[in-house]
């Protein structure tokens, strides 16, 4: 069976090639390069012993895409990681957001919508609730409006998704992320942000290396236990086992409608002030951080409840903050000793 995996050299989709291909699937992966380097490759290679199929490909060159398609007609599932994902690049940027995000969907789903059957994983994320009501999140909250582009592509794209499963044969299940972290325990594939960085953990782990001064804290005025904003932060690898876990109830008709949706966390949640501590204890060294403004556009608080991936989808996340923080910080430490 082979499963394409678009952005599968990306942070997320390298770690889900590696649980493919522990389960023994044939792995496609395709990838314009734009965020992460073939390097990647290697490292999955060195994890699992084997070389997956790999071809560069902007997704946004739709005849491109077509011509795929029709030189690998035995995909039976796609997992759909490739897109651009920085929130506040979106602001500045839209139209890149809506292209990339949006028309590389659209030429996909007309190519899977001319087979048999297909199985499409979509990666969406806790963004599209906004600031939810209520703690933890279900995937009943109301979807509200985006609070930024990048958002709104991934509410636009589970619309997209779930009106084409309708009236084809597609089948989908649209996974909402929340904080993904961490590295294999490997480290030989990790998160690897270019440039500085704009998430927490990678932020923090190249502070713990004196590549960064120190970490600015956005706001610790937020109505929450220590004043600083609160997410659920989940290890990468149980988020990668989730995406095959996924697939595998495509594959095998398991699924109750023609498009499900998992919400995927660890159920709890954790302040900045906690992932500081956190990686402080892992690291043995002290975080230089200064409390600075809240940052535009971030929320109070957001962490899942994961009744429905535990009981339905037959998934719960095993790694704690600690554990990933550690595994954050394996990897930081062997990328700059590279260097
Ligand atoms: C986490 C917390 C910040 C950096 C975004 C996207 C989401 C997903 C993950 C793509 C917040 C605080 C951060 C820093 C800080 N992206 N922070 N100093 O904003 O929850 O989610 O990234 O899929 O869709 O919305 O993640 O890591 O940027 O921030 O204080 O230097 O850390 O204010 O409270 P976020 P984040």
């Amino acid at each position: 069976m082979k499963i394409l995996v678009t952005g599968g050299l990306g942070f997320i989709g390298s770690h889900t090639v590696v649980e493919l291909q522990n389960q023994g699937f044939d792995v496609l992966i395709i990838d314009d390069l734009s965020n992460t380097s073939l390097e990647v490759l290697d490292g999955i290679t060195n994890i699992t012993g084997k070389v997956p199929a790999f071809e560069k490909l902007d997704l946004r060159e739709k005849n491109k895409v077509q011509d795929f398609f029709r030189r690998h007609v035995d995909i039976v599932g796609v997992i759909h990681f490739a897109a651009s994902k920085a929130v506040g690049e979106s602001v500045e940027n839209p139209l890149l957001y809506y292209e990339n995000n949006i028309s590389t969907l659209v030429y996909l789903l007309q190519e899977l919508q001319k087979k048999e059957e297909a199985s499409f994983i979509f990666s969406s994320s806790c963004t599209v609730y906004g600031q939810a009501e209520k703690m933890p999140i279900t995937e009943n909250a109301p979807i509200q409006t985006a609070m930024s582009p990048y958002g709104n592509t991934k509410q636009i794209g589970e619309e997209i998704i779930t009106d084409t499963a309708k009236v084809t044969n597609i089948n989908a299940i649209l996974l909402r992320y929340f904080n993904p972290v961490g590295s294999h325990p490997s480290a030989e594939i990790g998160e690897l942000p270019i440039g500085v960085p704009q998430n927490l953990v990678p932020f923090i782990t190249q502070t713990g290396m004196g590549l960064r001064k120190e970490l600015s804290v956005y706001g610790d005025d937020y109505p929450t236990a220590d004043g600083t904003a609160v997410r659920d932060y989940i290890h990468v690898v149980d988020l990668a086992k989730a995406h095959v876990i996924a697939l595998q109830r495509l594959l095998n008709k398991k699924n109750l409608e023609k498009v499900e949706t998992f919400n995927l966390g660890t159920g709890t949640g954790s302040s900045v002030l906690e992932v500081i501590h956190a990686f402080e204890k892992v690291s043995g060294q002290k975080l230089p951080y200064k409390i600075v403004g809240r940052r535009e556009g971030d929320i109070t608080s957001a962490y899942a409840n994961t009744d429905k991936a535990n009981n339905v989808l037959g998934w719960k996340a095993q790694s704690t903050l600690e554990e990933a923080m550690a595994s954050a910080w394996k990897w930081e430490q062997k990328v700059r000793k590279a260097k």
